[in-house]
């Protein structure tokens, strides 16, 4: 078995002619809350739902009563909630579906991401059906299209029978849709789609070994220049963090590189590190049983990493990415490295381990000093790094620290994307807590507190002098625990790819 079997999703395209004559399965519009409803909760209180733009033609068909009887129906306009409603003959669909886009924003806009997160829910609860017209394309193209292709990633690679179950919809059209945008979303979607199928991959099937495989096949299809380092080639080179995390496990560690040129005028030099734990039991400071399963996702800044490189090759992007990629499972064994072992990094910095379980931290170090050596304009990092981002931010805001401009800007980047992220301090006297008694410092402070801020002062002792950098910590976003919502499915999420892939070109366009 391939560790990975790509999915199969949903077809996208153009709608020549009106959405009310097409001979489809499904005709979608949106819903915004009436005037007087808040779209929060059930309809009792009489207001009307207002149709979206790009519903107008439909409503037309329906002599100008769609709005009311979806409302009869029970919409309310909220996002993402879905309503179904027979259209006996009026269009040349059977079915027309009326997705809630919720509240404008103050400025009387309505939210890229409520228009992706609908459209997201309306692939969920669509799965299943042909042909699907969308008239949410009218209110914004490419969250529309990114949303229904996101929301109908399924991963079915080791079902019995990968083909049981709801298929996703056939194909999706949007009227009058522009081919270049549609196009653009297909590939953030696709690059979205591979992070999440590398995080879905079970660490039995994605270790090391396999997992540099598959970078090495993603990398060379897209044309990228690959090279992969073994464990021997890690400790002639001097990487001590890399091998010391690894050395648990009979499956040993990797270091990924992939680059991607830039084309013929590269306006920047990009660095990409992600960390690629394949699985974390916490070594000798062994995790609790409760949810260690979820640590096989403790490789998704890592697959994000891969997937945007990839990306930016298929995009052209006139921008140099180079992807370096720590690859190590975190085992508990007798030739695992041990609380009180001191590691020689590469680059010649010493760390003092006194918890195994902050092992991400040490492999992105090695990492980051190596990716310094190419001289790129900016460095982003990105890990499942600490527990405590999700105390601090929750479950869906990614915690972004490093250089202070930089910083702001990958956070901003991520918002503009719908990929929630908030700028982190990084308190200097965290420092003196990473103090060792014995080498250069040691891996954790000797409390809890400010935990995720902690990690990014130590990963900040790693980065060249001068260098923009980011760190962002996607221990919540990355991987959904609870139910499916938007167009975010249980498991591997895929963030941050989009914030990656923006910030790309925003670099390319910006510097
Ligand atoms: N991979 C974990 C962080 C994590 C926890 C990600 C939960 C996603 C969900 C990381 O390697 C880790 O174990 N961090 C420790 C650090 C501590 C020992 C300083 C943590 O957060 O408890
Ligand atoms: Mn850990
Ligand atoms: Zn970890």
């Amino acid at each position: 078995m391939t560790t990975t079997v790509p999915q199969t999703g949903t077809r996208i395209g153009a709608l020549e002619g009106p959405a009310a004559a097409a001979e489809a399965d499904v005709l979608v519009v949106g819903l915004l809350p009436g005037a007087n409803g808040n779209g929060e909760g059930s309809n009792g209180n009489g207001a009307e739902p207002v149709l979206a733009p790009g519903a107008e033609e439909i409503d037309a068909a329906f002599d100008g009563t769609l709005a009311g009887l979806l409302a009869l129906a029970g919409a309310t306009g909220k996002v993402e909630e879905v309503v179904k409603l027979p259209s006996r003959g009026a269009v040349g669909s059977p079915l027309v579906v009326g997705v809630g886009l919720g509240k404008p924003d103050e400025s009387g806009a309505i939210p890229a991401d409520q228009v992706r997160r609908a459209s997201g829910a309306v692939a969920r609860a669509l799965a299943g059906s042909g042909r699907v017209v969308s008239t949410l394309g009218a209110v914004d193209l490419t969250a529309a299209a990114e949303g229904v292709l996101l929301g109908a990633y399924r991963f079915t690679a080791f079902k019995g029978d990968p083909t049981a179950g709801k298929k996703p919809i056939e194909s999706v059209e949007f009227p009058g849709a522009d081919a270049d945008v549609l196009e653009h979303a297909f590939a953030v979607a696709q690059a979205v789609s591979t992070a999440r199928d590398l995080i879905n991959t079970p660490p039995n099937a994605l270790y090391p070994e396999t997992f540099a495989a598959r970078a090495r096949e993603l990398g060379e299809a897209a044309g990228l220049a690959v090279e992969v380092l073994d464990d021997e080639a890690l400790a002639a080179g001097g990487y001590g963090g890399i091998l010391g995390v690894g050395q648990g496990s009979s499956r040993l560690p990797r270091l990924v590189r992939l680059r991607w040129s830039g084309g013929e005028n590269p306006a920047k030099k990009v660095a990409l590190i992600g960390k690629g734990i394949t699985f974390d039991t916490g070594g000798i400071s062994i995790k609790p049983a409760a949810n260690m399963d979820h640590m096989t996702s403790d490789m998704s800044g890592a697959a994000a990493v891969i997937a945007t490189t990839v990306l930016a090759a298929k995009l052209q992007l006139p921008v140099a990415v180079t992807a370096t990629v720590p690859m190590a499972e975190n085992m508990p064994s007798d030739t695992a490295y041990r609380p009180g072992d001191v590691l020689s990094m590469y680059g010649g910095k010493t760390v003092e381990v006194l918890n195994t379980d902050a092992e991400g931290r040490l492999i992105l170090a090695d990492a980051m000093v190596r990716a310094a050596e190419d001289d790129p304009d900016y460095l982003v990092e990105t890990s499942t790094l600490t527990g405590a981002q999700m105390v601090a931010l929750g479950t869906r805001t990614a915690g972004v620290m490093g250089s202070d401009d930089f910083r702001d800007r990958v956070a901003a980047l991520g918002r503009s994307v719908g990929e929630d992220a908030w700028a982190m301090p990084l308190p200097e006297h965290l420092r003196g807590e990473l103090d060792s008694r014995i080498a250069d410092l040691a891996n954790v402070t000797g409390n809890r507190f400010g935990g995720m801020l902690a990690a990014g002062i130590f990963l900040r002792e790693f980065v060249a002098d001068g260098l923009p950098w980011a760190h962002i910590d996607i221990a919540g976003p990355s991987f959904n625990t609870g139910g499916p919502w938007g167009y975010t499915p249980k498991g591997g999420t895929g963030v941050p790819v989009r914030t990656l892939v923006a910030l790309l070109e925003d670099i390319a366009a910006n510097g």
